[in-house]
Formats: structure tokens, sequence, C-alpha cells
């Protein structure tokens, strides 16, 4: 286990708890509260929910006696598990005003104190997976709150900065080029002792036939040639529902881009700055992947192809769509109860992303990960790897 392996399980606690802190150390209170559209969630909340994952799946079940800290939270902060009982609508996250912020952060020192008492005699293998699987999913929260914060400040007219000293555009490819990869039977999925989801297992064999793929991600300078040529105009290169989200939202440019006296420029965590040409492209659906791909005579990789080609492809800059549908692998299975809501029934109308982002916790990607998102959406750190 990545996360756990050189510190043991109260230590990689503590420093996933921490972490998601400091995420939230330069937020003023007022930030922490709104949600500007549905899929981004408040602050508030992701601090809140993971700690609430902690004390229903943890602490309520094998700390007898357990005091749970406050009766109404499983209705506030439960996010969409139908064995835990009703709960808030997803779309009303950003109206709950109390708990405050600091009862959230009571709530947060309350649970963490329960843990590590709780975690200072565990040896159960079974409750252990239970934590390290709260850990992965407080570290899936750490990216949503880096991109809904960005989402939130992004919206801001006054584009406020986030953090000064952190720079999480600039990313450059180190290569260029394609990678050969030959025909042949391949093995995909998880494999060995350290942690995974579900939805990696069920390790199996796919063909492959030969394939290129490029070894760096595609750049702004390269996405505003697209632009240029009148991709966003051309309905022949995007697929029929591409082509209705482009003009029922009237899309032109990639999330975050504004044009200011012709010249492109984006809303970063360092503020509204200049698109440097160089970086890799980001902020993009999997319908303008796909156009893209088609005004370059390419495609997307699939995620088999992906997952064998990453051995020697640098990556981790972005999270790239590729055109695999969000399908179990073969002997998948649900865990019973409410942990089998984890992934299993999301695997429909979604496309899988591979890799991971600039904002993926340190310790948390896999080559087998497997990242889902619905094909519009573009506030998380997406990008292309083209394949042909
Ligand atoms: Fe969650």
């Amino acid at each position: 286990m990545q996360l756990m392996e050189a510190t043991g399980i109260r230590e990689a606690f503590h420093n996933v708890r921490k972490h998601s802190e400091h995420i939230c150390a330069p937020l003023e209170t007022e930030d922490y509260v709104p949600q500007p559209v549905a899929f981004v969630s408040p602050p508030k909340w992701h601090l809140a929910h993971s700690t609430w994952f902690f004390e229903t799946f943890i602490l309520k079940p094998n700390v007898p006696g357990y005091r749970v800290y406050d009766p109404d939270f499983n209705y506030l902060f439960n996010s969409y598990y139908n064995n835990v009982g009703e709960r808030t609508l997803r779309t009303d996250r950003g109206n709950v005003t109390r708990p405050t912020t600091k009862a959230v952060y009571a709530y947060r020192r309350y649970v963490d104190e329960q843990m590590d008492a709780f975690l200072e005699e565990l040896s159960d293998p079974e409750i252990l997976a239970l934590v390290e699987l709260g850990l992965h999913h407080e570290q899936q929260h750490q990216e949503l709150l880096i991109t809904d914060i960005k989402y939130i400040l992004g919206h801001n007219p006054l584009f406020p900065v986030y953090r000064a000293e952190q720079n999480m555009v600039d990313g450059r490819n180190t290569e260029t080029g394609f990678l050969t990869i030959p025909e042949g039977i391949y093995d995909i999925g998880h494999q060995g002792e350290g942690f995974c989801f579900d939805n990696e297992l069920g390790r199996h064999k796919v063909y492959l036939h030969a394939f290129e793929i490029a070894k760096g991600l595609v750049t702004n300078s390269e996405f505003i040639e697209f632009m240029e040529a009148g991709g966003y105009q051309d309905f022949n290169l995007w697929l029929d529902e591409g082509w209705s989200w482009v003009n029922q939202n009237q899309v032109s440019a990639p999330m975050y881009w504004h044009l200011t006296d012709g010249e492109w420029h984006y809303f970063t965590l360092n503020g509204l700055q200049k698109v440097e040409p160089d970086a890799i492209l980001s902020h993009i659906s999997f319908f303008e992947a796909a156009a893209f791909a088609q005004w370059k005579g390419m495609r997307l990789p699939t995620e088999f192809e992906w997952e064998i080609a990453s051995a020697n492809l640098d990556w981790g800059q972005r999270w790239e769509w590729t055109n695999s549908a969000y399908l179990p692998y073969p002997g998948f299975s649900k865990a019973p109860g409410a942990v089998g809501e984890y992934n299993g029934k999301f695997m429909v109308n979604q496309m899988v992303l591979r890799g991971a982002s600039v904002a993926t916790s340190p310790g948390h990607a896999r080559k087998t990960y497997r990242n889902f998102f619905h094909t519009h959406e573009r506030w998380q750190y997406t990008g292309i790897r083209l394949a042909r």
C-alpha cells in the first residue's frame, strides 16, 4: 500500500487528514460555502463529508458505545450512499450555512481523536482495508477540493489568487513523437498487494492491434491552432452530442479561457494569466478532445492501450480522456452494502480517464487507476493524448 508503506496506518491517517486542511488553508470563511453549480461542492462540505465517511463506516460500527458527533450530520454529509439513508440533495449543498466552517473543523478534530485512539489498537485486516479506503476516498476529495476551489474563485469576476506560490499551470511535455506498441495479448487491471479500487479488479486479457501513441500531451498552442482553424464551428469534427453541447452552451474555448484585448488569458490558481503556448492544455471535455483528435486525423487511445503504453510514457500532469466507456471488467463484483455503492453504480454514460493530474494527491496515482467523468465535464485538469 503506497500510502502506508513507510508510515503505518496511524501516521498515514494523520498525513492525509492534514493535507485536506493544508489545501483549504488559503481560504477565507466565505470561500468555504458557495456551490456555484451543481457539480461543484462547497469546500466545507468536502471537509465534513470525508470526516463523515470515517465516522459512519469505521467508528460507528466498530467502536462500542461510540457517540456520534451530531446525529444531523448523517443527513447533511452523506453523498450518495442509499444504504446509509436520506440525505441533502446534491444541489442544496451550498445552501447549508450551518454548521459553520468552524463547527466543521471541530467535527474533524473530534473524529480525528476518536480515530487516533481506534487505530492504536487496530489489527483486524478487514477494518484496516476500510480505513485505507477512507484515506483514498479523502484523497479523491482533495483533488475535488482543488478543482472546486478553482471553479469558485475562477467564476468570481475579481479572479482571486488561491495560492501565489503554487504553480499548477505550466506543465510542459518532456518528450515528443510517438511510441509504437506491437499487436498482442496484454494483461489489464490491478495486480499485487497494494491498494486499488474495486473497479480496477478482474485482471484480464485484451487483444490490441498495433498502435502508436503520442509521448506528449496536446499543448495550448496546438489547441489554439484548432480554434483558429474554426474547429468549434465545423460540425464535421464533432460527435452529435458534442455538437449539441457546443451550440447549447456557446462553447468556443477551453474552460477558464478569456479573450481580452485580442489575447487569450486563462484563470489559474495564481490568478488570471496570459495563456502559456507551450504548457499542456487543460480543462477540456471529452467532446472537445474527440473533436480535436478528429481534426488531427487521429483518435483518443482506449483505456487498455493507455495502460499498456503507460510504462513508457511520461504521465501525471493531466487526466487523459480515453475512448473507453466506463464499464465493469470481467469478473467485477460489487461489495455488499454501502461500500458496494462506491464505484459500480456509476458504470453508465461516463468515459474513462487515465493518468493523474497536477491536483492529484501524492501517493494516489496508479497506472491501473480508472477515473471517470461525463462527456461534457471539464472542471477537472483534463487533457488530450493522441493515438493512431
Ligand atoms: Fe465521497
